[in-house]
């Protein structure tokens, strides 16, 4: 990867007339908030909770987002420029995520943030980065639906997780899906495309039940699986949930080769929580797994561990987590000086291409989401996946795929008419 390339100074005037040359609304480069990159570095904010219920997965994003900047540290850095991250712990709330994102954006002046593994702390920082037209790289699986022009989101949407996955489980093992998910809005969403997804199939929902975030009681939804004997149990339970639920459902005996779980949100992060033994069965639809066989992979990997200690995973939410950083490198390394800022930086992320653990990536430059490789995994006694099915090529991402006529442009989300 090319990054530390060349330096080139320019004068603050200079650096916003080259903004506004470059096409970007006056608002933007007028307003006085406006986060720049300081001399000899670039501060950037990382946001994920180390604490509370989503920790269980979250501290794994920081920490392959911090791994990402010391190896672009180590390699000079950005034309020379040090990455400095700003770490913050917004403990799993998305009214703290909104508190430590104004910090990061007004106070540190951050010229971008990565953050957030729920979708309802993202939409709880959105009208920060909206408000002061900063940036936030986003890494997690997450419903679509939404086209903020504040966001880079590298995380799967629903056509590269579920357009393959919902029809081969109808294949395999059967139409009637009992829907489980925690209480926000990530799983509805997700479970309306599935239901989409379903009625094209033929397929029938025999429940649909939602769990308070953090909950660990599952005895009564047990027992509705034993009742209803749907095919499949379609799972967006996040966070420590999904230790609990898998725990559960093995001590009430029932069993994966029949009635599996599937999942969106199990990983092999939740899975090295609860014991491989418990997981072992159930299914995840992925764009990666820490099995993937690529020379990229088998350095991410032996880096983490080397950093993190042997018995440390790699994830699908932690690879995007930090290959973004790099994406997010590499469209800095585009600008100079007062240049460097976070409408810049966005424009420069457009087309931005790597090659990620997962295969080769790409940061689509109308829509701001990312072209990724969706692969399906079955869980193993050992804690990883087994690849049972992958795309042969890359899936383009549209997060407006189960909504047609919706579309996601660089200037936000437009209505078609058929
Ligand atoms: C999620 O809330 N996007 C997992």
């Amino acid at each position: 990867m090319r990054i530390a390339t060349r330096r080139r100074f320019l004068q603050g005037a200079a650096g916003l007339a080259g903004a506004a040359a470059a096409g970007f609304p006056q608002i933007w480069i007028k307003n006085a908030d406006l986060a720049q990159a300081a001399d000899g570095q670039i501060k950037v904010g990382v946001l994920y909770s180390l604490t509370g219920t989503t920790a269980i997965i979250e501290t794994s994003l920081n920490q392959a987002t911090l791994m990402a900047i010391e190896e672009i540290n180590a390699a000079g850095g950005v034309n020379g420029r040090k990455i400095v991250p700003v770490v913050e712990d917004p403990a799993s709330d998305p009214a703290t995520f909104a508190e430590k994102a104004r910090k990061l954006v007004i106070g540190e002046k951050c010229v971008s943030v990565f953050g957030s593994y729920t979708s309802a702390s993202r939409k709880a920082v959105l009208p920060v980065f909206e408000r002061y037209h900063n940036l936030y790289w986003y890494p997690t699986l997450y419903e679509g639906r939404e086209c903020s022009m504040n966001v880079i989101y590298t995380g799967a949407v629903p056509n590269q997780q579920q357009r393959d996955f919902i029809p081969w489980l109808v294949k395999n093992f059967g139409k009637r899906f009992y829907l489980i998910g925690s209480n926000y809005i990530y799983p509805k969403e997700e479970n309306n495309v599935c239901k989409i997804l379903l009625q094209r199939l033929g397929g029938e929902v025999v429940g649909e039940e939602y769990v308070p975030l953090g909950h660990s009681e599952f005895s009564s939804v047990i027992e509705k699986f034993k009742n209803t004997k749907p095919n499949v149990i379609f799972s967006t339970v996040v966070g420590d949930s999904v230790v609990a639920l898998h725990r559960q459902y093995k001590a009430a005996g029932l069993d994966p080769a029949k009635m599996p779980m599937a999942s969106l949100t199990t990983s092999e992060e939740e899975v090295r929580a609860m014991g491989g033994e418990f997981a072992a069965g159930h299914f995840t639809s992925a764009p990666y797994f820490m099995s993937y066989e690529s020379p990229e992979n088998a350095k991410f990997v032996d880096a983490f561990k080397r950093k993190y200690g042997k018995d440390a995973v790699t994830n699908f939410v932690s690879e995007p987590a930090y290959f973004q950083v790099y994406l997010f490198a590499q469209a800095a390394a585009k600008l100079s000086g007062s240049d460097l800022t976070p409408p810049n930086i966005r424009k420069a992320a457009w087309g931005q291409e790597f090659k990620a653990p997962e295969g080769l990536v790409k940061i689509d430059p109308q829509n701001s989401h990312t072209y990724l490789w969706p692969k399906i995994g079955q869980a193993q006694s050992n804690g990883q996946f087994k690849i049972i099915e992958q795309s042969k090529e890359w899936v383009e991402p549209d997060p407006y795929w189960a909504y047609p006529g919706q579309v996601c442009t660089p200037n936000g989300m437009v209505e078609k008419k058929a």
